[in-house]
C-alpha cells in the first residue's frame, strides 16, 4: 500500500512538474499574436530571477516599463545613458524575445530641460525640433535592426479626442506627430511604428485615435499600428467598448496590440482613477485598500473573469492584433500598487508575489483550446 502510495505520488508530481515545464502562455498563442511583459530596472539588473524564469517560459516580447523613456535615456542634454536599455536587449536576446520600444515622445518622463530655452524661458520651435531629431536620430539608430517596434508618440489625446495641449504641441504645431513618426521612420525604416494610448475604447478617443492614424496617413508617413494601453479594471471598460475600437483602428488599416495591460482590483475615490494618467497622486485611504492580508477567491475569480473576457475578444480579431502584453511579470513589481494611490496592495497581473502563476494562467491556455477553430 505505502509503495503504490509513493509511485503514486511519484506519477503525481511528476505531472505537475510536468505541467510546469510545458505549459506556456508564449506558445499556446504563438498562432494568434506575441504575448510580452514589461520589464523593470531591478529585474533587467537581475534582482528578480524568479521573474526573469516566468519571462522565459511564458512571455515572448519585451517592453522596458521605464528605462527607454527620456528621462532614463537623455536625463540631461547630450548626456545618453544607455546601460539598462542595453542589457535589456542583451535578455532579450538570450530570450529570444522582440524588444519593443516605450517610448519616444510624450508629456511624462521627459526632463524639464527638453522644453526649456538658454534663457530659461520655453524653448523655440527651432530648439525643441532639433532636441526631438537628436533624440530620435540618435536612440532609434541605436537600437535599428534590433528594436522591433517603437511608440513613437504616447498619450497625445485628451479623453474627449481632442489633442492633448502637451509642451509639444504648444511649442511645435499640431504636426508634431507626424514630424515625430517621421523621424522615427529615416531612422530606422524597417521598424514598426506605433501610436500609443489609454482609454482607447472611449468613443470619443477612439475617433481621436482614428484621426491621428488618418492625418499619418495622408502624409505618407508609416504608422504600423495603435497600442491600446489597456489598464483596466473589475468594473471598466465595457468589453464591447474594447471591441468597437479594435474593428475601428482595424478599418483604417492599421493594426492593434494590446500594450501595458493589467487590471486592477481595488476600489477607487473617483473616476480620475480610470485610464492611466500618471500625473495623478490621491492620498491614501486604508479603506481603499482592502486586501493588503490577500486576495479573496471571490474576487480573484471576477479578475479572471475580465482577462478571460478580453483575451476571448483578442483571439477573435487576432488577424488584427499582434501583440498582448502585460504591463508587468508580477502582482509586486505592478505599479498599480502605486497608481492612483500611492502604498496599496493591489493585483492586477497573472503572476503573484511570489512569482507563481495565478489561476488565470491556468484558464488563459484553456482558452485558446477552446476558441481553436
Ligand atoms: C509607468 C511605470 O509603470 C511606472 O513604473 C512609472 O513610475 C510611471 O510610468 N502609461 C505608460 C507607461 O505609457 O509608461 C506608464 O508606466 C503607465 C501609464
Amino acid at each position: 500500500m505505502k509503495l503504490v502510495m509513493s509511485l503514486l505520488a511519484g506519477v503525481l508530481l511528476s505531472q505537475s512538474a510536468m505541467a510546469a515545464s510545458d505549459v506556456s502562455l508564449k506558445q499556446a498563442y504563438a498562432p494568434h499574436f506575441l504575448v510580452g511583459t514589461a520589464l523593470s530596472m531591478a529585474q533587467i539588473e537581475g534582482k528578480d530571477p524568479a521573474a526573469l524564469g516566468v519571462v522565459q517560459q511564458h512571455f515572448n516580447a519585451l517592453t522596458a516599463e521605464n528605462v527607454m523613456k527620456w528621462e532614463e535615456l537623455q536625463p540631461k542634454e547630450g548626456d545618453f545613458q544607455f546601460g539598462p536599455a542595453d542589457a535589456l536587449l542583451k535578455l532579450a536576446e538570450q530570450q529570444q524575445a522582440t524588444l519593443i520600444g516605450h517610448t519616444l515622445l510624450w508629456h511624462q518622463q521627459t526632463p524639464a530641460w527638453v522644453f526649456t530655452g538658454p534663457d530659461g524661458k520655453t524653448a523655440s520651435k527651432a530648439l525643441l525640433l532639433q532636441r526631438l531629431t537628436t533624440h530620435i536620430n540618435t536612440v532609434v539608430g541605436r537600437y535599428k535592426g534590433k528594436v522591433k517596434g517603437w511608440d513613437v508618440v504616447n498619450e497625445a489625446l485628451n479623453d474627449d479626442g481632442s489633442l492633448r495641449d502637451s509642451p509639444w504641441r504648444k511649442i511645435l504645431g499640431d504636426d508634431y506627430i507626424v514630424t515625430a513618426f517621421q523621424l522615427a521612420q529615416a531612422a530606422d525604416p524597417a521598424a514598426e511604428l506605433y501610436y500609443n494610448d489609454y482609454n482607447l475604447y472611449n468613443p470619443e478617443k477612439r475617433q481621436g485615435a482614428v484621426r491621428i492614424v488618418q492625418q499619418l496617413q495622408k502624409a505618407g508617413v508609416k504608422l504600423t499600428g495603435v497600442g491600446m494601453q489597456g489598464h483596466y479594471g473589475l468594473d471598466y471598460p465595457d468589453l464591447q467598448q474594447v471591441e468597437d475600437s479594435i474593428l475601428a483602428f482595424a478599418a483604417t488599416g492599421a493594426q492593434v496590440m494590446i500594450t501595458e495591460l493589467d487590471i486592477t482590483v481595488l476600489p477607487r475615490v473617483d473616476d480620475n482613477a480610470i485610464g492611466a494618467d500618471i500625473s495623478l497622486n490621491q492620498k491614501l485611504q486604508q479603506q481603499l485598500n482592502p486586501y493588503s492580508q490577500g486576495l479573496p477567491a471571490a474576487i480573484e475569480a471576477l479578475q479572471q473573469q475580465r482577462f478571460i473576457g478580453l483575451f476571448r475578444i483578442f483571439l477573435r480579431h487576432s488577424d488584427t492584433i499582434s501583440r498582448v502584453t502585460l504591463w508587468g511579470v508580477n502582482d509586486q513589481q505592478s505599479w498599480r500598487n502605486n497608481w492612483p494611490m500611492q502604498g496599496r496592495t493591489d493585483y492586477a497581473l497573472l503572476f503573484d508575489r511570489q512569482n507563481q502563476p495565478k489561476a488565470v494562467v491556468k484558464a488563459l491556455l484553456n482558452l485558446v483550446d477552446e476558441v481553436k477553430p
